[in-house]
């Protein structure tokens, strides 16, 4: 009898050999056969079981598993509490077909990494890979077999709360995300314990909600959804997704949970998808609220033949697709398609041949000493350097007198961040407390100073005082958790409350205040921005969020994050995204061409923006070949020199532009980027390569192609500042 381990690795040997011959994603004959045998034997009610989704359990849902009327359930976690639930399915139930648990992992199960929107600014995808894998084992060894993750959503208004969960306003940017995050979880094996199975969302085009309003209308031609809002989704198809969930919003007037274009025609005809499609929370029962649907019935009807699988929470497949099939109303082929994709991404995950987790493992993988480690880690290289008037930072760590204000400063619920799933505040280190333990022999004096969002100034006088007598002060302010994530829209991005007027008051005292921002979108601080001599954006960096700033603070770690959304000055200029067209009449100094008469109509912050405790310089772009053909390669070479005292990583960023084209095309486009590490005076050569294929674009028609004719290539440290040259694209 061999032991578990060695069964477990023979499984594992067995199912990679499966999935050898799988061809591309889940294609494999030996378990569509196990599909169509169990489908054969299948009730009605049991497929339509299959395609319910339920959260959390209550004094029914036992007897709901073993009459096969629950397929899955989210918002269960512990893997005692999982396998008791499995128990029911797999040895009570008439067909023992195992349950499938999902859960919202968005940025770490219990060790809780920078929220994405932070990550993202690392432009590091190995490393955001790397992070969701030990994501997929803390959840994996706690009952979780399904993240509802990556969310990969564009989104260029930041009044929309859930730009905190996606990775920014690049298409180019999100794909590199899309693709890391579902390796991360989901490994090369499926059936590894260890790894989930990813849920790219919401699929689409949900960060286009008119208003920036939660849940508000999406309107668009197609061309820019295949342009902007789809290749994050097809990065992470190609990754090898197993499931997308539908979004809430209406696209083009037909609500994403019910949109045939979107969830048959793309995903699964035009892109072969052949995992399965879950809805989002009540989604399929708010297609009557969207009035596309009069009961409940017709909003099922619509859901399932566009495309959605299984349902989450409206309960309408479990209790009206049976009715509707014996009224002759729905065909119960239908049904057995998507209980086929269902039973599909089941038999990929192992959970017919494994289907209970080991209940002892928990206590060596959560939270342990290298998931901490790697949380610090993300959690630093998330920290965006915005400004650094006359290098106040890093400070000295023989500083005698140290003031930490704010209300963010000491403050463990916040750190978490938006979809902070199982991590705990308890397990935070603040700000102050990682400055207290890095340097106790410095006299560190603390004040709130307010609140996030009160307007009592009662602690003003204090935190002026304790400003007075530092060396330097570290303002910690921002955002609370709640203000962004979901159904979290704000009409106004400045800092919540009086923090500003403390912000005020602090810099008043003409000493040394650097400004550390805690926040889930892009604020609009144009006074801070003109006044403090140092910034630092560290959004919601996690479990780790006090060590890590206080690392970049006193130069342990030199900041290299580089922003992947645009901070507008105003709410006013909202959109305002780096990869815009030109217009007719771009900007100028002539009255009459595309400006504003009360604000700039550049950005206070660029994408791709953010500094370094060193400067890098930029020289001798050079190319390959100026001319390449539409299969052909572009390749430019620029050397990059540190010139500053602190070793530092740099992003090297290339973009183009189309020069003429039938259509017209965005300013700057993101094409490539290369992560480089430079000693301080050390020179690269930093290669960086293009295809031409990649350079195209779409027609009303959804025809790509890339045009022949000029265009100028950018390289530089962000969206802006750079070199440039020209090459051309030819015919042949
Ligand atoms: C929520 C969110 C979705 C999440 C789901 C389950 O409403 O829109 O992102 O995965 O419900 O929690």
């Amino acid at each position: 009898m061999i032991g578990r381990k060695w069964r477990n690795i023979l499984l594992i040997l067995l199912s990679s050999l499966v999935n050898l011959y799988a061809g591309d994603f889940f294609k494999n004959d030996e378990i569509e056969n196990r599909i169509d045998l169990l489908l054969s034997k299948m009730t009605l009610k049991e497929k339509v079981g299959q395609l319910n989704q339920v959260s959390g359990t209550n004094k029914d849902t036992d007897e709901q598993i073993r009459n096969g009327r629950i397929g899955s359930f989210l918002n269960v976690v512990g893997a005692a509490e999982t396998n008791r639930l499995q128990r029911i399915a797999v040895e009570e139930s008439r067909l023992g077909i195992p349950i499938i648990f999902g859960l919202d992992v968005i940025h770490g199960y219990r060790t809780i990494f920078p929220i994405p929107l932070a990550s993202a600014c690392t432009w590091d995808p190995e490393l955001i890979k790397r992070a969701e894998q030990v994501a997929a084992k803390e959840a994996a060894v706690s009952g979780i077999h399904w993240t509802f993750s990556p969310m990969v959503d564009i989104a260029r208004d930041p009044r929309w709360g859930r730009i905190a969960e996606g990775h920014g306003e690049d298409p180019f940017l999100g794909s590199v995300y899309a693709k890391a995050k579902v390796e991360g979880f989901q490994g090369k094996d499926l059936s590894d314990p260890k790894t989930i199975v990813s849920c790219p969302k919401h699929f689409v085009a949900y960060g286009a909600a008119e208003a920036g309003r939660d849940y508000n209308s999406v309107d668009m031609s197609v061309k820019m959804l295949r342009e902007i809002y789809l290749p994050p989704f097809k990065a992470a198809l190609d990754a090898g997704a197993g499931t997308f969930m539908a979004a809430f919003n209406d696209l083009n007037g037909v609500p994403a949970s019910a949109n045939h274009f979107t969830l048959t025609d793309i995903l699964r005809h035009e892109w072969d998808f052949r995992g399965f499609v879950v809805s989002d929370w009540t989604s399929i029962l708010e297609l009557l609220s969207h009035g596309i649907a009069g009961t409940p019935e017709e909003a099922g009807i619509k859901a399932l033949k566009a495309g959605v699988d299984m349902d989450m929470m409206s309960f309408i497949y479990v209790d009206r697709l049976i009715n509707l099939v014996k009224k002759g109303e729905l065909s119960e082929k239908l049904i057995d398609e998507a209980v086929r994709r269902v039973l599909r991404i089941k038999y990929y995950l192992g959970l017919f041949d494994h289907p209970y987790m080991d209940e002892t493992l928990k206590k060596e993988i959560l939270l342990n000493k290298e998931h901490l480690e790697l949380a610090r880690d993300v959690a630093r290289k998330s920290i965006v350097l915005l400004k650094n008037e006359n290098q106040l930072l890093p400070l000295k760590k023989e500083i005698k007198r140290l003031a930490v204000i704010g209300p963010l400063a000491d403050s463990k619920s916040d750190m978490l961040g938006t979809w902070h799933c199982q991590g705990r505040s308890e397990e935070v280190t603040t700000v102050l407390k990682a400055i207290q333990s890095k340097l106790p022999k410095v006299k560190i004096k603390y004040v709130k100073g307010c609140a996030i969002q009160d307007n009592s100034k009662k602690e003003f006088d204090k935190a002026v005082r304790e400003t007075k007598k530092a060396d330097a002060t570290v303002l910690v302010v921002g955002e609370a958790e709640f203000m962004s994530g979901e159904a979290a829209s704000r009409t106004e991005l400045a800092l919540p409350g009086v923090q500003l007027a403390l912000v005020k008051e602090l810099i008043k005292t003409g000493k040394p205040v650097i400004v550390v921002l805690m926040n889930g979108r892009p604020l609009t601080i144009p006074w801070i921005a003109d006044n403090a001599s140092a910034i630092l954006e560290a959004w919601f960096l996690g479990t780790q969020s006090g060590p890590a700033i206080a690392d970049v603070l006193f130069g342990d770690f030199n900041p290299s994050a580089k922003l992947a959304i645009s901070f507008p000055r105003n709410v006013g200029q909202i959109p305002i995204y780096y990869n815009h067209k030109n217009t007719g009449r771009p900007p100028g100094e002539e009255k009459f061409t595309s400006k504003y008469l009360d604000a700039p109509v550049t950005p206070l912050y660029t994408f791709g923006f953010g500094l370094s405790y060193t400067n890098f310089e930029y020289r001798d772009l050079t190319l390959k070949t100026e001319k390449i053909n539409k299969s052909g390669d572009l390749i430019a070479t620029v050397k990059v020199k540190n010139v500053g005292d602190y070793d530092g990583d740099e992003v090297v960023q290339l973009y183009i532009k189309d020069l003429v084209a039938s259509m017209s095309r965005p300013v700057k486009e993101l094409k490539g980027f290369k992560k480089i590490h430079l000693s301080a005076g050390e020179e690269k050569n930093v290669v960086l390569k293009v295809k031409a294929s990649d350079l195209g674009f779409y027609d009303h028609q959804s025809n790509y192609f890339v045009e022949p004719g000029m265009f100028k290539l950018f390289v530089g440290s962000n969206s802006v500042d750079g070199l440039s040259t020209n090459f051309e694209i030819i015919e042949k």
